[in-house]
């Protein structure tokens, strides 16, 4: 009996100690397993006198009861503390960050053409576009072109419907057809620019595409002249490739003004000097203009005895290569991520 209080007094810390399920197994094995004092003393009870054994019998079965008691709770802890580790360790770290979207972008010859265009409207230009199948009359006859113009030839220009001058049908070869276009659906004052996709019968070379884009300046109004021309391309040039670029207007054709310029610009890599950039010449040939041939004006009935203005007809390619160092036009439409990315 003194045996069975004395294990009932250290049970509990020793109980306690059992640090993981294996430990415990171990332990209740000892204090309540086969081979433990309460199974012998169990074995034992027949040999006991007859008086004893319900008081042997019935405290052997209380400790018994109370340290299967005291067992189970700590086997109940120890599975608890078991499942939690490996809840832990199979734990999903959901707060791993993901892949970044890659954003997409403006082309380049978009962003080009926007930039050229917010230009022109930061002076009070509206933006107008047309088609780009085109009548040959709108290409070629209302801006003074002649039938016997070569740059009419199948070599030239692509077209849609050949042969007889009153419906023949082309792919646009330049944006100036809606300086007609627009002068017709709208009285003066003009200042408008147009942006647009327009063809030749090119081949593809560095500087040559069947498909460019252009973007067409148009200003109809009163006492327009030379200087207002001159005066505007040279701020475009100061607003689009930096405000050290001088410009010169260089004699030039055109069938649809008269007088006709190519203008010009300081080479903005050598700033005149002469470099590889701009061939030595130290400048760079960037936009055909003019003003306005009276023989426009009449064509879409517009007085060209009251009123002038100025065109000018740049190339957005051309823009951007000049702008970005790009050597070949190809890079524009192969669309390699890799050279599109550089503009962002
Ligand atoms: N349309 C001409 C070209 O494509 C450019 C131009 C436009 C010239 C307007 C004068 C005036 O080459």
């Amino acid at each position: 009996m003194e045996a069975f209080d004395q294990l009932l007094a250290q049970a509990p810390a020793r109980i306690d100690l059992a640090g993981d399920l294996d430990a415990l197994a171990t332990l209740e094995a000892e204090l309540v397993g086969k081979k433990s004092l309460i199974a012998e003393t169990r074995r034992g009870l027949g040999r006991l006198p007859a008086e004893e054994r319900p008081v042997v019998g019935a405290r052997v079965h209380e400790v018994l009861r109370s340290l299967q008691e005291l067992l189970d709770h700590r086997r109940s802890v120890l599975e608890r503390v078991a499942e939690d580790r490996l809840l832990e360790q199979d734990r999903v770290d959901v707060s791993l960050g993901g892949y970044e979207p890659s954003i997409g972008m403006h082309h380049i010859l978009t962003q080009t053409v926007d930039e050229v265009v917010d230009i022109f409207t930061g002076l009070g230009y509206r933006v107008a576009s047309g088609p780009e199948v085109e009548l040959a009359w709108y290409n070629f006859d209302a801006l003074n072109t002649p039938p016997t113009h070569p740059s009419r030839l199948e070599s030239d220009t692509l077209y849609v419907e050949y042969g007889d001058p009153s419906d023949e049908m082309l792919l646009r070869t330049h944006t100036s057809p809606m300086q007609a276009r627009y002068m017709e659906q709208n009285d003066p004052p003009v200042y408008v620019v147009v942006p647009g996709r327009t063809f030749r019968a090119d081949a593809l070379d560095p500087t040559h595409s069947p498909v460019f884009y252009q973007i067409e300046g148009l200003a109809v109004d009163e006492n327009i002249t030379f200087g207002d021309l001159k005066g505007t391309l040279a701020h475009f040039a100061r607003e689009f490739f930096g405000s050290e670029r001088k410009i010169r207007l260089m004699p030039h054709f055109f069938p649809f003004t008269e007088p006709s310029a190519e203008m010009h610009m300081s080479c903005y890599a050598c700033d005149g000097s002469g470099c590889r950039v701009c061939s030595g010449s130290g400048w760079i040939e960037l936009i055909g203009c003019g003003m306005v041939d009276p023989n426009v004006l009449d064509a879409v009935g517009y007085d060209s005895s009251k009123l002038s203005g100025f065109a000018f007809g740049m190339g957005a390619e051309r823009m951007a290569m000049v702008r970005h160092g790009i050597n070949h036009i190809k890079h524009f439409y192969e669309n390699d991520i890799r050279v599109l990315r550089q503009f962002t």
